[in-house]
C-alpha cells in the first residue's frame, strides 16, 4: 500500500453505497426547491481570488487562511477553488443582467474547498446546497427561506434548531463596531492573540471567539441589538412575527455573527448537539450591500447554504434511511441459445423500464447466482438454452422464500413491474 497514491487530505470519495444516498437526497432535495419556485445556476467552481477577497472580506478566516488559491502559470492570473457559492452567484447574477426583470430565486448544488484541519463534519471538499433570493427586500423573503429549511427538516425526519439574529444595517453596524473597539481597547489585558489581531480589523468576530477565557468579556460587551435603527427592528420584528404565524420555534442568540462579512439585518444557522463539534446543518441570512459592492446596481438580497455531510450524517443518527435504488433482475444464462435470448430480454426488461443487469463472463448457474444475489437484484432471470428455445424464462424471488416460476418473457416483465418485493 505504501506507494499507492491516497486521495488529497480532508477529500473523500463517494463510493457507489454513498452516491445512492446522495442521489436519493438530491432527487429530494431539487424536489423541494422545484416546489418552492427555484431554479438552479451552475457557475464555474474556479473564480478570480478578488472576487472571494471582495466578497467574504480580506479579514475572515476564509480568505486570510482556508483557500485553496493559485497562480495560473499558463497567464498569471490568479484562481481560487471557490470556499463557498454567494460570492459567484451573485458575480453571474451581475455579470448576465439576471435582476433586469425583477428578483429571481435561485440555488446550486456542488463542492466548497476550505483548506479547513479536517476533522467528523469538516472537510476540505465539502457540498453545500445553496439557495439565494436575489433582489427581494422584505422580511417575508427571509421567512420563507426559513420555513422552506423547515419544511426540508420535516420532510427528512430531523429536527435542528433556530439559531436567529440581526446584524441591523451599515450604520448602526459602523455605530455598533465603534463601541465595540473602544471597549475592547479599554480591556486590552484581557484580549488573546487573535482578538488583538481583529480588534481594529473585524472587531465583530471577537464575539465569535471559542476562548472560554474570553466568555465573561464577551457577554458584557456593547450589543449591537441596542443600537439598531427603526428599519432593521421592524423587519427583525416583522420577520419573527412571520416565523410565529408559520409555527417556527427560534432562539435569539446575539453572538450570532457569522464569519462571511456580507451579511446585515437577519442572520441564522440551524444547529444540532448530535454532530459533536460540527454542529451547524445549514447557514445564511441577508447580504443587501453585496450586489452593489461587486459592482452591481444596488438590490437587496438573502440565502443560506445547506452542509450536505452534516446533513445526511444528521439523518443517519436520526435513524432516518434513504432509499437506495436495487436493479429488479439478475439475467443469468448458459448456452449458445441462451445467450442470445438473454441479450433480448435484458433490452426488453430495460425498455419497459426496470433496471437489469446482464450477467457477463460465463461460468456455472451457480456462480451465476452468487452474483446475482450480490447485485441487490430483487429476481434472477433464468434463462438455459430450454427457455430459449421456448421463449420463456425462470423467475426467481432472490429477496424472499416465494417459489420460482417459469413463464413467457412479457408475462415476466409485467411480473416485475408491479410486484415490490
Ligand atoms: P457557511 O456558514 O460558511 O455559509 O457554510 C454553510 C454551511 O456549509 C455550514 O453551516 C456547514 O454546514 C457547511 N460547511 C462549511 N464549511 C464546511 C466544511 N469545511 N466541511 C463540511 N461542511 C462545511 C456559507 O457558505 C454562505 N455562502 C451561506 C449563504 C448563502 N449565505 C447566504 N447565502
Amino acid at each position: 500500500m505504501s506507494n499507492t497514491i491516497q486521495s488529497v487530505r480532508g477529500m473523500n470519495d463517494c463510493l457507489p453505497d454513498a452516491a445512492d444516498t446522495w442521489q436519493a437526497f438530491e432527487g429530494i432535495v431539487r424536489d423541494w426547491l422545484r416546489r418552492y419556485g427555484y431554479r438552479e445556476l451552475r457557475t464555474p467552481i474556479l473564480e478570480h481570488t478578488g472576487l472571494f477577497k471582495r466578497a467574504i472580506g480580506e479579514v475572515t478566516d476564509i480568505v486570510e487562511k482556508e483557500m485553496y488559491t493559485f497562480v495560473d502559470e499558463l497567464n498569471g492570473e490568479s484562481l481560487t477553488l471557490r470556499p463557498e457559492g454567494t460570492a459567484s452567484s451573485v458575480r453571474a447574477v451581475i455579470q448576465h443582467n439576471l435582476l433586469y426583470d425583477g428578483g429571481k430565486r435561485l440555488f446550486y448544488i456542488g463542492p466548497m474547498f476550505r483548506h479547513e484541519r479536517p476533522q467528523r463534519g469538516r472537510y476540505r471538499q465539502f457540498h453545500q446546497v445553496g439557495v439565494e433570493a436575489l433582489g427581494f427586500a422584505g422580511p417575508d423573503t427571509d421567512a420563507e427561506l426559513i420555513v422552506m429549511c423547515a419544511d426540508l427538516w420535516r420532510t427528512l425526519g430531523i429536527s435542528p434548531t433556530l439559531q436567529l439574529n440581526t446584524l441591523g444595517d451599515y450604520a448602526s453596524r459602523h455605530r455598533h463596531r465603534q463601541k465595540l473597539v473602544a471597549y475592547f481597547e479599554a480591556h486590552q489585558d484581557v484580549l488573546d492573540e487573535d482578538s488583538k489581531r481583529r480588534l481594529h480589523s473585524n472587531p465583530l468576530r471577537i464575539l465569535d471567539s471559542k476562548n472560554p477565557a474570553m466568555q465573561a468579556l464577551n457577554d458584557a460587551a456593547p450589543k449591537l441589538m441596542d443600537e439598531l435603527d427603526d428599519a432593521a427592528r421592524a423587519h427583525f420584528d416583522a420577520l419573527q412575527a412571520l416565523l410565529r404565524a408559520n409555527g417556527i420555534a427560534y432562539e435569539i442568540n446575539p453572538r450570532l455573527v457569522r464569519g462571511l462579512d456580507y451579511y446585515n439585518r437577519t442572520v441564522f444557522e440551524w444547529v444540532t448537539d448530535q454532530l459533536g463539534a460540527q454542529g451547524t446543518v445549514c447557514a445564511g441570512g441577508r447580504y443587501d450591500g453585496l450586489i452593489e459592492q461587486l459592482g452591481g446596481k444596488p438590490a437587496p438580497a438573502a440565502g443560506f447554504a445547506v452542509g450536505i455531510e452534516r446533513l445526511l450524517a444528521l439523518m443517519e443518527a436520526a435513524g432516518t434511511p434513504l432509499a437506495s435504488p436495487v436493479p429488479s433482475a439478475y439475467i443469468c444464462h448458459a448456452g449458445d441459445a441462451a445467450v442470445a435470448f438473454a441479450g433480448q430480454g435484458a433490452s426488453a426488461l430495460r425498455e419497459a423500464g426496470l433496471a437489469a443487469v446482464l450477467h457477463c463472463g460465463g461460468g456455472s448457474f451457480k456462480s451465476q447466482m452468487k452474483k446475482a444475489d450480490a447485485s441487490r437484484a430483487r429476481y434472477a432471470v433464468i434463462i438455459g438454452d430450454d427457455e430459449a428455445v421456448a421463449r420463456q424464462v425462470t423467475l426467481k424471488p432472490l429477496r424472499s422464500t416465494a417459489e420460482q416460476t417459469r413463464v413467457e418473457l412479457p408475462l415476466a416483465i409485467d411480473y416485475l413491474k408491479n410486484t415490490t418485493t
